[in-house]
C-alpha cells in the first residue's frame, strides 16, 4: 500500500464516523463513535507528522518544504483557535491552568526550553 493510499482510506473512515455520528441519535452510539474517531485520528496525525510529512518535505524543493508547513498549520492553529480554544474556556480558569502547566513541562521535556505564553516578551 502507498503512504498516499493508505492516508486516503484513513480519511475516509474517519469520514463516514462523522456521518454516523451525525445520524445516530444513541447517546452511546454517539460516544462511541467520537471514541473512535478520536482514536483514528491520533494514529493518523502521528503516522503523518513522524513519517509522511518528514518524507514529503525530504522532496526539498520549496513548495514541498511550504506544502508541509501548511498541513501542520492547517491541522492546529485554525481550527483550534476559532472553536476549540474559545469551547475550552468551559474547563475554567484552574483547569485550563493546570493543563497548561502539564503541556508546559511536556514542552520543556521535548526541547529542553522553557515554554513561552504567547504576547509575553522573553522574561531574561
Ligand atoms: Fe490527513
Amino acid at each position: 500500500m502507498t503512504a498516499t493510499n493508505l492516508l486516503k482510506k484513513q480519511h475516509q473512515e474517519v469520514k463516514s464516523l462523522f456521518r454516523r455520528v451525525q445520524k445516530t441519535e444513541d447517546t452511546e452510539a454517539r460516544h462511541d463513535l467520537r471514541k473512535e474517531i478520536i482514536n483514528n485520528l491520533t494514529v493518523h496525525a502521528k503516522i503523518e507528522e513522524e513519517i509522511f510529512y518528514p518524507a514529503v518535505r525530504g522532496i526539498g524543493t520549496e513548495k514541498a518544504k511550504d506544502l508541509v508547513l501548511e498541513a501542520y498549520e492547517e491541522h492546529h492553529a485554525d481550527e483550534e483557535e476559532k472553536d476549540m480554544f474559545p469551547l475550552a474556556q468551559k474547563l475554567g480558569e484552574a483547569q485550563l491552568e493546570a493543563v497548561g502547566e502539564r503541556m508546559a513541562a511536556r514542552v520543556e521535556a521535548f526541547t529542553g526550553q522553557a515554554a513561552e505564553p504567547a504576547g509575553r516578551g522573553r522574561r531574561r
